[in-house]
Formats: C-alpha cells, sequence, structure tokens
C-alpha cells in the first residue's frame, strides 16, 4: 500500500501481545535523544557527557542502515508509533554465538511491565532466529530495577566485578547476569534443533 504521509511508515520487527519493537527511523531522533540524555536514565548510565543532536543523529543513521554487531529497535505500545524505549542486542559474535542486551524504557513508562515482554521478545529472537547461544546483561549493582528485570526474564547472575564502575563518591559492582539458550528453550517448552 503507498504512504502519501512525508512521515515513513513504522516497520514492525516483533509483535507482542503489550508490545511491539519496531524499525527505528529518521523521525525518532528528538525521543531518543531526550531518552539518552534524560537525568533518570543518565544514573544508570556510563555516558556521563551530554549526547549532542549531531552524535545522536550519526548514531541513528549507522543503526538504521543497519549493523553486524549490533541490532537496535524501537518499543512501541500497539496502536501508537512513538517510541517509548529501545532495546538492543550488541557486542553480537557469530563466532561464539554470544551478545549482549541492553534497554532503556522512558522513565514515565516504567514499572508497567513493558521492559520484561520486550526482553523475552528479543531473547526469543535471537536465540530462535539468529542462533545465538548466550545473552549477557551487564548493570550496576545499584540497579535494582534492571536487575529484577532480567531475573524476571530468567537471567541468573554469573559474576560480580568488583568497583567497576564511580558514581559520586561510591564505587560500584558492575553485575553480570546471562540466560542460555537451552534453558530458555526449557522454561518456554521450546525443542532444541538436533542436526
Ligand atoms: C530496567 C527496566 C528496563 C525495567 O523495565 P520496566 O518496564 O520498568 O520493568 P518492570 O515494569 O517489570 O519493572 C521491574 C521492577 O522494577 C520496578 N520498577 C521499575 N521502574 C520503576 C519505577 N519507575 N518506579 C517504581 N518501581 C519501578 C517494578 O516495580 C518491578 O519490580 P516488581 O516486579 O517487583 O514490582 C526499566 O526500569 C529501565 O529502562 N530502567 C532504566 C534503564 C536500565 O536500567 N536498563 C537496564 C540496564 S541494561
Amino acid at each position: 500500500m503507498e504512504n502519501n504521509n512525508k512521515e515513513p511508515q513504522s516497520i514492525i520487527f516483533i509483535v507482542g501481545d503489550l508490545v511491539n519493537l519496531r524499525l527505528l527511523k529518521e523521525s525518532d531522533l528528538y525521543t531518543l535523544l531526550s531518552l539518552v540524555n534524560n537525568p533518570k536514565i543518565r544514573e544508570i548510565s556510563l555516558k556521563r557527557k551530554p549526547i549532542t543532536e549531531a552524535t545522536e543523529k550519526k548514531w541513528l543513521e549507522k543503526n538504521i542502515i543497519g549493523r553486524d554487531d549490533e541490532i537496535h529497535l524501537g518499543i512501541i505500545v500497539p496502536d501508537k508509533d512513538d517510541i517509548i524505549g529501545i532495546i538492543c542486542l550488541y557486542d553480537i559474535n557469530q563466532i561464539h554465538g554470544t551478545a549482549y542486551l541492553g534497554i532503556i524504557i522512558n522513565p514515565s513508562f516504567q514499572g508497567k511491565g513493558y521492559g520484561p515482554k520486550s526482553v523475552n521478545m528479543i531473547i526469543n529472537y535471537a536465540f530462535t532466529h539468529l542462533n545465538l547461544r548466550k545473552i549477557n546483561w551487564s548493570t550496576y549493582a545499584s540497579n535494582k530495577h534492571s536487575i529484577i528485570c532480567a531475573q524476571k526474564c530468567g537471567f541468573i547472575e554469573e559474576a560480580k566485578i568488583k568497583d567497576q564502575y564511580q558514581v559520586g563518591n561510591n564505587l560500584i559492582d558492575e553485575v553480570i547476569l546471562s540466560i542460555f539458550r537451552k534453558d530458555f528453550l526449557i522454561n518456554n517448552n521450546l525443542k532444541e534443533i538436533v542436526l
């Protein structure tokens, strides 16, 4: 069907019940810019300096074209086009079958279950379509919401990297959680392909 609006159509990539994951597009620039510079998000982010429009534009252009080692998708609620957050697989390594998962939900939409739904959708995709074997999740030990969200989706704490981050006067451990495809398939009553 022809799209006569100036605004490019949204391309839904993964359909869920509570949220859909869609491709990013140029018009997401200002939503993303305000998300990554949001003071509440900066508190749990590794980035400290302002992320400028020009930097974010370059980042967005790169990710719209697509990259081998990263996949970024916008999180939307059905029948709405504005993204309420962003989810990604990064450091995708096809040789070892691993990747890291990152997610940011706009603070006004947190605590409503959108995070775990989006995480389950992308790990299902990673294990059943990208043939990854293991997904890692790295977070500040102080970021309880992040740890709860990961655990709700079956991630298990694997390691603590001592005093890895400095926030104000505090040194904070990095926590790494992970989920293996075999456990995800068992938890979801799915069968492993035997070649
Ligand atoms: C971590 C995050 C993705 C979780 O997504 P979410 O949609 O908020 O997930 P949930 O709704 O299941 O909330 C997870 C838990 O944190 C609590 N929570 C999350 N945000 C909250 C908020 N703003 N206020 C109060 N409680 C909150 C929820 O109550 C829930 O705990 P519960 O199940 O025991 O009630 C989201 O909070 C977020 O984007 N945080 C900032 C970025 C971040 O930390 N990313 C993860 C690092 S990779």
